[in-house]
């Protein structure tokens, strides 16, 4: 009996080495661990034929099959090892992410190009020192026209075709306004800008219901027009580009006196003449002045002791002329074909 036991030990290893050269997944493992080591299994099959030795064969037998077990359990535990090992390495492969693959691009925003000049626009202004200021959208007849010597019937109030609001208010026409506000707050000397949105009753090819302006403002001690001339030239330089040649135009606003337009050679023709100059080889960009004292007299400034300069442009307007765009209307439209090129 014991040799038939030795017989089926000594095939055991062999069988289950075989076996396990088959098996690839931890399931398949544990049918094989069961088919050996289980209570059914072969090995315990052997073990179950012990009945049958004579007595002093069964120390022998039982060192053998022990031997058997601690081998089979060795195996199994390496092939289990394997098995984890092959399987982990799978999962990083199906996990890893291949950095060589296209992305999906999110196409980018970009500013629409008026917030882009007016940014330009504020670092100049800020870069000679100026500060920023707003002024509020509806404002009252006061400060858009009476406080800037523009009385009732007043001729110039016939340019600015007003959108009146209930409650005597309206939506300021130009931001000089935000120069009385400032200036009703804070005593000289100041420098500052103030950006923001105006509005008048007019719409063509040129002119929009809501459109951008930045209003300037300096007040000190002696300040002349020759303070302006400078300001305004450095301004122009940095915008457009340093040939770029001005010029003073004498012109009339009730808040300044005396008051100027500013002209721009044509950035187009250079001077010669085009349709965009209308063959003045000249584009007015800007309103300007020496502050007049009446405006002064309103927000309590000595007239004796202060002078200042005040200036306004209309951002549309200069973006256009930067670009060469000819109808006001495109940067209202939201057209991205337009709005991509900035
Ligand atoms: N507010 C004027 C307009 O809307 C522009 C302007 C002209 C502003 C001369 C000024 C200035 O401060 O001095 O047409």
């Amino acid at each position: 009996m014991l040799d038939i036991i030795v017989k089926n030990l000594e095939e055991l290893l062999p069988a289950l080495k075989a076996d396990l050269k088959d098996v690839h997944t931890t399931r398949d493992l544990e049918e094989i661990r069961v088919a050996y080591l289980g209570k059914k299994g072969k090995l315990t099959t052997i073990m179950k034929s012990f009945g049958s030795l004579d007595p002093e064969e069964r120390p022998k037998a039982g060192k053998m099959v022990n031997d058997a077990k601690d081998k089979a359990l060795e195996m199994l535990i390496r092939k289990e090892q394997d098995i984890n090992e092959k399987e982990i390495l799978l999962q990083i492969d199906n996990e890893a992410i291949d950095l060589t693959l296209p992305g999906t691009a999110t196409p980018p925003g970009r500013r629409h190009p008026i917030t882009q000049v007016l940014g330009e626009i504020e670092e100049i202004f800020v870069s000679m020192g100026f500060d920023v200021e707003e002024g509020p959208d509806i404002e009252d007849d006061y400060h858009n026209f009476e406080a800037l010597n523009t009385p009732p019937f007043h001729p110039a109030r016939d340019l600015h075709d007003t959108f009146y609001v209930e409650g005597g208010l309206l939506l300021r026409t130009q931001t000089s306004p935000v120069q009385i506000r400032v200036m009703e707050r804070k005593k000289p000397p100041l420098a500052i800008i103030a950006p923001g949105k105006v509005y008048r009753v007019d719409m063509d090819v040129s002119h929009s219901p809501m459109f951008t302006q930045v209003e300037g403002l300096m007040v000190d001690e002696k300040i002349s027009f020759g303070d302006l001339k400078g300001v305004v030239e450095v301004f122009i330089h940095q915008l457009f580009d340093k040939e770029a040649a001005i010029r003073f135009r004498p012109h009339y606003f009730p808040f300044t006196e005396p008051s100027a337009e500013v002209d721009l050679q044509c950035v187009f023709c250079r001077g010669s003449g085009c349709r965009v100059c209308k063959q003045t080889g000249w584009l007015e960009i800007m309103g300007c002045g020496m502050v007049h004292p009446a405006v002064f007299e309103n927000v309590g400034y000595d007239t004796n002791k202060y002078t200042g300069f005040a200036f306004g442009m209309g951002v549309e307007r200069i973006t256009m002329l930067k670009y060469g765009i000819n109808d006001i209307r495109l940067f209202y439209e939201n057209d991205l074909r337009f709005l991509k090129q900035f």
